[in-house]
């Protein structure tokens, strides 16, 4: 039970607070070291802290777009999807990856068995044929009728090469056939809300239409319809506006094409679009760009991670084969085990990063795929990938006048993209990347930096590789997924940088240990946030970071990854408590890092940690999970950073109690003529366990601080597990 600490009269002395303190301390049988006292030198010129600082990592991972993010409603919308065949683990997962500072490999524990997960029903026509998964024959009493995969007479042979076939083989008056679409985890249906259906139809000479358009409800409720009135025997493309009435909000529903005449009917490129940010065709659901906007990122990097890789090449990020017409988009199979639509294609992701003012960092594909290096590619054989990287960034930063610049903009972007930073392969530590990565990372090097002499080119190893990469990275890319007391011994990790190597991108991290649900816990939070201060304090060698995973879909089975920044289903959508340090400390960046030191500092021992629990609502650790290590104490038990906003002069603090009672901070501002008395911020503290869900949103989220006393040296109390953020007024 945490203790609540009254604040102590004002008058007292300091040493007197902490005489009484460390007794109340003592008596609530919590072993601290007694109160804390944090020194901020103001008039020391500080580090620079990159204004790219916060941003973004993203991939196709727990239906990150499709069945996320990607406004797209229908699933399987050209028929080359099958049933996921569950396929275990990746074959380099390691959680953290292996070698990481403080996470030393133990012995796997015994894996808890799976929940018990609901089990859909059978269709029975994806036993007839797989690729006719989330598609369901829909019949009136007494009518009959089936469905087929077509591959005769495609729309194209490139990307739409499989067609849906209904067969109407009888239909009376008032009776329908027709085929359903589940959706992702169903079709999402809210009121006074206009949806965009398209589709590719074909139809045999009898049959006489129309076709009815609309979304039920699973109990048969017609939510909204449509009608197209004539097809042909000639593939076409028809489009046209649902708009709901006052309905009900609900995702108990699919999508319906149907008729009542005799005859065939073909479909492909079946799609639903509901409103999208900034009402981009082929857009983005709005409440998860709304999230991630209040976040003010900086930076987005993509395409992945392992979805840049692919298991193999034909799984790759193939960037060539993600952009124009989604009619010439075949999509591919993507490495966590299930295929993406590539409607968020390298087209999308730059309007994505367009859309939230983030600059792009752009993964490109170097050869290596996640096989232990059975099918890498080097050498001579690698050049073309060389050349298709060139290409890429011509796509991204070339005008008009360019091959492929002129491309972009035909595909509706004359402007070409800012570009800064290129990163080559992602964690090509891992699948014996290292043999080979010298001479592919020189190969890419010195093609981009011949063209584009401009563009930082950001090597997939870690620091403590300390690989020879024959040519110097502009940044390495740092990847930690770490247990709590990991994160916490980690937030001094670069405090002992080699202020002489390179700099650093921490493209991945987060405290993701012990793994089991989707998104995380406040525990797991207060990890991260310590972390950050780390990294804020180390700002000279840290340019930028990003936390990852950044989405999950938290239906049953929309999970590959354990432990994410945002989780959603079908109708809405919510930040972890990660998320909301994460929004925390982007909004309130400092331009420059301000001396602050500690002292007193209380610690913990190892045993006095919070304890972190299995997060409920997936499999206890997930894929890739160990046990998680704890690293030799004593811990921090107070973090704290400090950096000042130029523009308004405000010294920002960032402070995290990691201790299940509340710690009173003395806090001495020195070199600054004053300090108004009233300070505002934010603070975010929840039990241990703690957790956020679309039922429940916002369970665990900031509130407003608002602080009276504020001057050169105050006291604040700091909450039980807490992460506060303080901006003092200068002027
Ligand atoms: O973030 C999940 C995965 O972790 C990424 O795909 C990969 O880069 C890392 O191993």
């Amino acid at each position: 039970m945490p203790i609540k600490l009254t604040p102590l009269p004002r008058s007292r002395s300091f040493v007197g607070r902490l005489v009484c303190v460390a007794v109340a301390l003592t008596f609530s049988g919590l072993a601290f070291s007694g109160p804390a006292k944090l020194t901020v030198q103001a008039d020391k010129p500080g580090l620079k802290i990159d204004p790219i600082f916060y941003g973004l990592m993203t991939e196709e991972i727990n239906y990150s777009y499709d069945g996320g993010l990607y406004g797209e409603l229908i699933r399987n919308r050209i028929f080359q999807d099958r049933p996921i065949v569950p396929r275990g683990p990746r074959p380099t997962a390691t959680n953290p990856p292996a070698g990481q500072p403080g996470a030393t490999p133990v012995p796997a524990a015994p894996a808890a068995p799976p929940p018990a997960e609901p089990t859909p029903p059978a269709n029975p026509a994806v036993a007839k044929n797989p690729h006719l998964i989330n598609w369901w024959l829909v019949t009136s009493d007494g009518a009959a009728g089936e469905i087929d995969i077509d591959t005769t007479d495609p729309v194209n042979k490139t990307a739409l090469k499989n067609s849906l076939r209904l067969d109407i083989r009888s239909v009376n008056a008032g009776q329908r056939v027709g085929v359903a679409n589940d959706g992702y985890w169903g079709i999402p249906v809210r009121p006074n809300t206009t949806y965009r259906a398209s589709f590719y139809a074909r139809a045999s000479r009898e049959f006489k239409g129309p076709l009815t358009v609309s979304i039920e409800g699973l109990d048969g409720q017609i939510y909204v319809s449509g009608r197209v009135g004539k097809l042909t025997p000639a593939w076409k493309k028809y489009t046209l506006k649902l708009k709901t009435r006052q309905v009900r909000s609900t995702a108990e529903a699919r999508f319906v094409l149907s008729a009542s005449s005799p005859g065939s009917v073909w479909f492909c490129l079946v799609s639903l679009f509901p409103p999208t940010y900034k009402n981009r065709e082929n857009g983005n659901r709005i409440d998860i760009m709304e999230k991630l906007a209040a976040m003010k990122p900086s930076f987005l990097r993509f395409p992945g991670g392992n979805y840049l890789e692919g298991r193999d090449f034909e799984s790759r990020f193939n960037w060539i084969a993600t952009i124009g017409p989604l009619e010439e988009r075949p999509g591919h199979m993507s490495p966590w085990n299930y295929r993406s639509s590539d409607g968020v294609g390298l087209l999308e992701f730059l309007n994505w990063c367009e859309d939230l003012d983030m600059e792009p960092i752009v993964g490109v594909y170097a050869g290596l795929h996640l096989d232990q290096g059975r099918t890498t590619i080097t050498g001579e054989a690698l050049k073309p990938f060389v050349q298709e990287a060139l290409e890429e960034i011509e796509y991204i930063t070339g005008d008009k006048s360019t091959k492929w610049g002129a491309l972009r903009a035909k595909h509706g972007h004359p402007a070409p993209f800012k570009l800064r930073y290129v990163e080559i392969g992602n964690e090509d530590f891992l699948n014996n990347g290292k043999e080979s990565y010298a001479g592919r990372f020189s190969m890419f090097y010195d093609a981009i930096k011949a063209k584009y002499p401009n563009i930082q080119v950001i090597s997939s190893l870690r620091s403590w590789d300390h690989y020879d990469h024959t040519r110097p990275p502009d940044l390495l890319d740092d990847h930690f997924y770490v247990s709590l007391p990991t994160a916490l011994s980690n937030a001094h990790y670069y405090d002992k940088y080699d202020r002489s190597a390179e700099q650093i991108f921490v493209g991945e991290w987060a405290t993701n240990n012990p793994r089991g649900g989707p998104t995380g816990h406040m525990a797991f939070a207060l990890g991260d946030a310590a972390w950050l201060t780390g990294l804020e304090r180390n700002a000279d060698v840290i340019v930028m970071n990003a936390y990852a995973p950044l989405f999950c879909n938290v239906n049953p089975g929309g999970m590959q990854w354990s432990i994410n920044l945002i989780g959603y289903d079908a109708l809405g959508s919510f930040g972890s408590p990660a998320y909301w340090v994460q929004q925390m400390f982007s909004n309130n960046r400092g331009d420059v890092v301000l001396t602050s030191k500690l002292d007193p500092l209380p610690t913990l021992t190892a045993e006095q940690l919070p304890k972190a629990t299995v997060t409920p609502g997936g499999r206890p650790g997930g894929p890739g999970a160990r046990p998680p290590t704890v690293p030799p104490g004593p811990f921090d038990a107070v973090y704290a950073t400090a950096s000042r906003e130029n523009a308004s002069g405000d010294i920002i603090l960032k402070l995290v109690n990691i201790q299940g009672a509340a710690q009173t901070l003395q806090i001495g501002i020195e070199g600054v003529a004053k300090i108004a008395k009233e300070a505002k911020g934010e603070v975010l503290s929840a039990e241990l366990d703690g957790m956020n869900s679309v039922a429940e949103p916002a369970k665990v989220a900031p509130k407003p601080v608002r602080v009276t006393n504020a001057g050169t040296s105050f006291t604040h109390d700091l909450p039980a597990y807490s992460v506060t953020v303080l901006r003092l007024k200068t002027r």
